[in-house]
Order: structure tokens, then sequence, then C-alpha cells
């Protein structure tokens, strides 16, 4: 069908362009003369002969006369006017006259024609074949909007013969094992107790179905949550391991307050984490670590409930701990202890108000030194002040934990960072902000910073699965409230 549509579409074309070269011929066939004058004979002018023998008669004439007479004789004068008027004759004819013109065919007139002709010849050819084409065309129609049908029936043929075949194979199988068991009976058996349909089963057992369903369905379905839980956990680690270049030190499921048996998981994986974190620092370091900076590089991330609740957390193990909330503006730390913060570091750093003072008692263990907020130029104020105010703290204090703002933010916890012992960088796996985390650690990488202890990984959902088992039954409260 397509080579036909294309032969169609070619003899078109080519109809057309014989159409116009016909035109083209017509128009100069037009202009032409079909015949041309190919030859004319020239004859003498037979009028102009006989003038000239009546001429000479008449000169003969008049010779004699001129002999015989004086040139005033009237015969004289007749003769010679008679000459006169003969020569005068002949003067006006002609001395030749065309007696045949032969007339040829025009050659280029010819030649057009045939082209004509030609043209003529190819438009009906072409016309023809059209004709043909088309007829052919309408007689493949029918056949080919059959041909999905056809297509359709031949698979469903193919099919039937496939069946067929399997059903044959089957049949021979069956067919020769019948024969194998006839040569190999037994022949005498005999029928002691004749088979009861009453001693069959007449349906299977529900209810063992249902509880082998039950059960199979229950492991199947511990065993996918087992092999999740271990992918998602396993690409969190890493992902922020290798993302950020740091050891992953603690991951903090979310936590609702809906739900209070859930709180709990902060404190335990917190301290775990951080004992861990001590016992690696000591194993390391062989240097106490008597500050610490919680730092983040947004706002949101969760500095200030780690910072809150690891201090908690560490005063019940190992009493003398300091919660200081640096953020100098925006503290929120404040609200969380359940405490005032009519007094607090900016007093502090700006000597108006002893740390003694200035600190509250709230929790057993802990104290915690709030902060007003809303301070003007927060960086000059912690630049000049916040070692010594560090270095008093390490005094009074067994540990010191520093709330500090978001990094990404202002230059306020870079100078905290610089000052504290170690750091810990919270990610919340949720905001999307490792890049942020990722520019906010090379920063401080660039100004000698080597103090970041590690990750902690918050609202990681794959922490929750962790420790449910572990910490579902606990009620102690401790998230964002005071204890
Ligand atoms: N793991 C968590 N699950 C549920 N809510 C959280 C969690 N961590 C932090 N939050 C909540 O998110 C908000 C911001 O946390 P916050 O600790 O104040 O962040 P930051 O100090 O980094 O600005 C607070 O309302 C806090 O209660
Ligand atoms: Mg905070």
């Amino acid at each position: 069908m397509d080579s036909i549509d294309q032969r169609v579409d070619q003899l078109t074309v080519d109809q057309k362009e014989a159409t116009a070269l016909l035109d083209s011929v017509n128009s100069q066939l037009g202009t032409l003369s079909s015949t041309v004058d190919s030859a004319k004979d020239v004859a003498q002018n037979p009028v102009g002969t006989e003038l000239r023998s009546k001429l000479s008669d008449v000169e003969t004439q008049l010779a004699e006369a001129e002999q015989k007479y004086t040139p005033a004789h009237p015969a004289v004068i007749a003769l010679r006017q008679q000459r006169a008027a003969l020569l005068a004759q002949i003067a006006a004819q002609p001395s030749a006259v065309v007696s045949q013109t032969t007339v040829a065919p025009n050659p280029l007139y010819q030649s057009l024609q045939s082209q004509a002709s030609t043209y003529r010849a190819r438009i009906q050819g072409d016309a023809g074949e059209l004709r043909a084409l088309q007829a052919q065309r309408r007689a493949y129609r029918p056949t080919l909007s059959s041909l999905p049908q056809q297509t359709i029936a031949f698979a469903a043929v193919q099919e039937d013969a496939k069946r067929a075949a399997n059903v044959y194979d089957a049949l021979q199988q069956k067919y020769s094992d019948a024969l194998v068991a006839k040569s190999t009976a037994i022949s005498d058996i005999i029928v002691v107790s004749p088979a009861s349909a009453d001693a069959a089963v007449r349906s299977p057992n529900l209810r063992t179905n249902l509880a082998i369903a039950v059960v199979v369905g229950v492991l199947l379905g511990l065993a996918v949550v087992y092999v999740l839980d271990l992918i998602d956990r396993r690409t969190t680690d890493r992902d922020f391991t290798a993302l950020l270049g740091l050891p992953v030190i603690a991951r903090i499921p979310v936590l609702t307050t809906t739900n209070p048996r859930m709180l709990p998981w902060v404190q335990s994986l917190t301290l775990e984490a951080f004992l861990h974190l001590c016992v690696t620092l000591k194993l390391r370091n062989k240097r106490p670590l008597k500050s610490l900076a919680i730092l983040s590089a947004r706002r949101g991330e969760g500095k200030s409930t780690v910072a809150y609740n690891l201090a908690k957390s560490l005063a019940a193990l190992q009493p003398g701990i300091l919660l200081v909330d640096a953020d100098l503006r925006q503290p929120t730390l404040h609200e969380k202890a359940g405490c005032g913060n009519d007094v607090g570091l900016n007093d502090v750093l700006r000597g108006d108000a002893p740390l003694e003072e200035a600190v509250q008692h709230i929790a057993p263990g802990l104290d915690m030194l709030p902060s007003r907020g809303n301070e003007d130029n927060p960086v000059a104020l912690l630049q000049v002040e916040f070692e010594a105010l560090l270095e008093k703290a390490r005094g009074n204090y067994g540990m010191v934990i520093v709330d500090a703002p978001a990094l990404a933010a202002v230059s306020d916890a870079l100078l905290i960072a610089s000052e504290v012992d170690g750091s810990l960088i919270v990610v919340s796996a949720d905001r999307g902000t490792e890049r942020d985390t990722q520019r906010a650690i090379a920063q401080m990488g660039m100004i000698g910073v080597e103090n970041i202890l590690g990750v902690v990984v918050n609202r990681d959902a794959s922490a929750a699965a962790d420790h449910y088992g572990y910490f579902a039954k606990t009620n102690a409260a401790l998230t964002a409230g005071p204890a």
C-alpha cells in the first residue's frame, strides 16, 4: 500500500509537470506559423516578351518607312509614336514574374508539435496508470482493514493449536503411564473394604488454615519491616557520615508530645551517645571535655532540644552541669526549662551581674544561665567576655553545655565554637539543610576550629524503630518542658 501511494504521488507530480510543459509548448505554437515558403520559380514576364516582339516589328516597319519616306511623313511619325508607346509599356512591365511558390512545413513548429504530442501522451499515460493504481488501492482497502482481525484470529488459532498440542502431550503421557501401570499391575487385588464417602474429609479445616495464614502473615510482615529498617538505617547513617565527613554519634527520633511513651528516647539516645562520645574523646585526646557547644547550620534544627535534654541526662549521672543559653538574639532555652530570663548571659558578659547570681537551679545537679535576647551586638559582647565566662564556669562546674545560635545566620556561633573544648553539629533529617551544614563545617575549618566531635541527626525516622522496644514502657517525660 505504501509503494502504491508513493507511485501515485510520483505520477501526480509527473502529470503536473507534463501539463505545465504542454501549456508552454502550446503557447509557443500559437505564435508560430505552421509552414514556411521554401522556394520560388521565377520566369520571364510573357507580357514583356510580347511587347518586345511587337516593338521589333514596329522598329522594322519604321526602318523601312524611313528609307522610303521623310521623317515628317505621317507613316514615319505614327510608327515612331507606336514605338515610344511600346517602349513605355515595356518599361512599366517587370522583366520577370514569380511563376510558382513552394510551401514547406515549419520545422520548429513541427518539433514543438511533436513535443506537445509527447507530453500529451505522457499525461495520458500517467492518468491511465493513476486510474489503475487507484483501482488497485480500492481493491486493497477491504483487505487492509480486515488485517488486524486476521492477525488476532491467527493468534487465537495459534493459541488453540498450542493448547491442543499440550492436551495431546498430556494424553500421550497418561496413555504411556496407563500402559506401564497395566503391564506392572498386580492382578490379584481383593477389595477388603470398599471406599466409603463418609470416612473422607469433606472440607478443609478452616480454623487451622486461618491460624497458619495469620502466623505466616505476621512473620512475613516482621521480616519485611526488619529488612526495610535495616536498609533505611544504613542509608541515613552512611549518608550523613559521607555528606559531612563526620561520625554520626546520635540519632534522635521525631518526638510527639501526644505520645509521652516516646519521650524518653531522646534521653537514652543522647545520653548513650554522649557517654560514648566522652569515652571516645577521653581515649583519643587524653584531655577532659569540660565545655561543649551544640551547633547547627539553621534555626529550628533542634540545638536547644538536644542541649537541654543532654544537660539533664548528664546531670543525673554526674551532677555539676551548667547549661548556658548563648543565643543572645532569640533565646528559647528558658522556656524549655520553665524558668525566667530577667537576668542572664547578657548581664554576666557586661559585668552587670556575677555568674553565681545569674544562674538558676533547674534540676538536681543542673544549673542554667538563660539569655535575655534582643542583644544589639552579641558578637562584640561574646568576643570580649565569653572566654572569661567559660573559664569561670569551668571552675565552678564539672561540665558546661552551651546552646548556640545558628551558624549560617550570624558569627556568634563561630565565636562560641572557637572557645569550647568540643562541639556537636545537629542536623535535622527532614529539613534539607545538609548543604548548609557542609558549608558551616567548612567555614569552621577555615577559621581553624577543629573541635567538632560528630553529628547528631535529629528528627530521624529510622531512629524510632530502633529504640521503641527498649523505651516504650518508660513514662518519664523529657521533652520540651521542665522535668
Ligand atoms: N526530635 C524532635 N521531635 C519533635 N520536635 C522537635 C524535635 N527536635 C526539636 N523539635 C522542636 O522543634 C522546634 C525547634 O527546636 P529547637 O531545639 O528550639 O531548635 P534550635 O534550637 O536549633 O533552633 C522546637 O519546637 C522543638 O520542640
Ligand atoms: Mg535554640
